[in-house]
């Protein structure tokens, strides 16, 4: 399975804060939004990544993130000229896609939950069709809406309906076979002049070929679309790493963990961050006595 980290958009409705820079380079707490969505895709297993950005952004991925080479992970780069959609990820992406499924992340997606590293990475065994997640929300307005039935089966999906049918969202995660090319390129722009996902995720249902995976109270799915939801992610993951000393979406600490790289390269990747808490988390991970916690 590869992976897909779309990061563009025009960020309006974070200005003037993303004026000159990426929505998704802000910081949640302390480190860059991508790393929450790249720490996802880590955890699924899937080390083979393409970073999708804006002409005047995506040098600063680069230069943050590099080739991956150092996380033990491949990452490589592309363009979307305009936000013409989430959809056209899978266009862009062609070429890097290749004949493998893919994974598709929201690049200000926040996710932190018991147990989903294990969840993500069975989705990412996912061989037919796709598989997508619902997430409980206050008010579903605002997104991609999914209604199931008592048997899980999905009764319908409306990407931002007025009046939802069900409470649940769909989060930007999402997890297709190798058909979402073509399918992706068919997909027509909606009202608002957007490929939208939603109209992916409707050509796999009228296959019958969508899995749902609702997502108990267990997890957190937090939203970085206006100051106020970007500062209480913030809080919210300064909270739980005072409280845990276990950190949310520490790319090095995951590839650890998950054997992309060794004890003396985790070193050597903490070295420059030695002033930080984070540095020195990293160096506690390597430690004998952290080993045994799990991700
Ligand atoms: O966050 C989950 C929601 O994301 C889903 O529930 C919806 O079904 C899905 O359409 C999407 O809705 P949003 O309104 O949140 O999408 P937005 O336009 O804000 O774009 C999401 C991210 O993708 C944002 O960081 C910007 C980036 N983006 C967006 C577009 C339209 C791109 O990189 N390129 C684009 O063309």
């Amino acid at each position: 399975m590869k992976g897909i980290i779309l990061a563009g958009g025009t960020g309006t409705r974070l200005y003037p804060l993303t004026k000159s820079i990426s929505k998704q380079m802000l910081p949640v707490y302390d480190k860059p939004m991508i790393y929450y969505p790249l720490s996802v895709l880590m955890l699924a297993g899937i080390r083979e990544i393409l970073i999708i950005s804006t002409p005047r952004d995506i040098a600063g991925f680069l230069s943050l993130l590099g080739n991956g080479q150092k996380l033990g992970i491949k990452l490589e780069y592309a363009i979307q000229e305009e936000p013409n959609g989430l959809a056209e990820a899978f266009t862009i992406g062609e070429s890097f896609i290749g004949d493998s499924p893919v994974a598709l992340v929201l690049g200000d997606n926040v996710f932190y939950g018991s147990d989903f590293g294990n969840r993500v990475k069975e989705s990412a065994e996912l061989t037919k069709g796709c598989t997508i997640f619902g997430c409980h929300v206050a008010d579903p307005r605002a997104y991609g809406v999914v209604e199931v039935d008592e048997d899980m089966n999905i009764v319908s999906i409306e990407e931002k309906p007025e009046h939802p049918k069900s409470s649940y969202a769909v989060p930007g995660l999402y997890f297709f076979d190798n058909q979402v090319v073509e399918i992706a390129k068919n997909v027509k722009p909606s009202e608002r002049g957007e490929k939208e996902i939603t109209a992916v995720i409707e050509e796999y249902l009228r296959k019958g070929e969508v899995n749902v995976n609702l997502m108990g109270r267990g997890l957190a799915w937090l939203d970085t679309g206006t100051h106020e939801a970007l500062l209480e992610a913030s809080n919210f993951v300064e909270a739980i790493q005072k409280r845990q000393g276990l950190y949310v979406a520490c790319i090095e600490e995951i590839a650890f963990r998950r054997g992309y790289i060794s004890h003396a390269q985790l070193l050597e990747l903490a070295e420059p961050l030695i002033k930080t808490d984070y540095g020195k988390y990293l160096v506690d991970i390597a430690s004998e006595k952290m080993l045994q916690t799990k991700i």
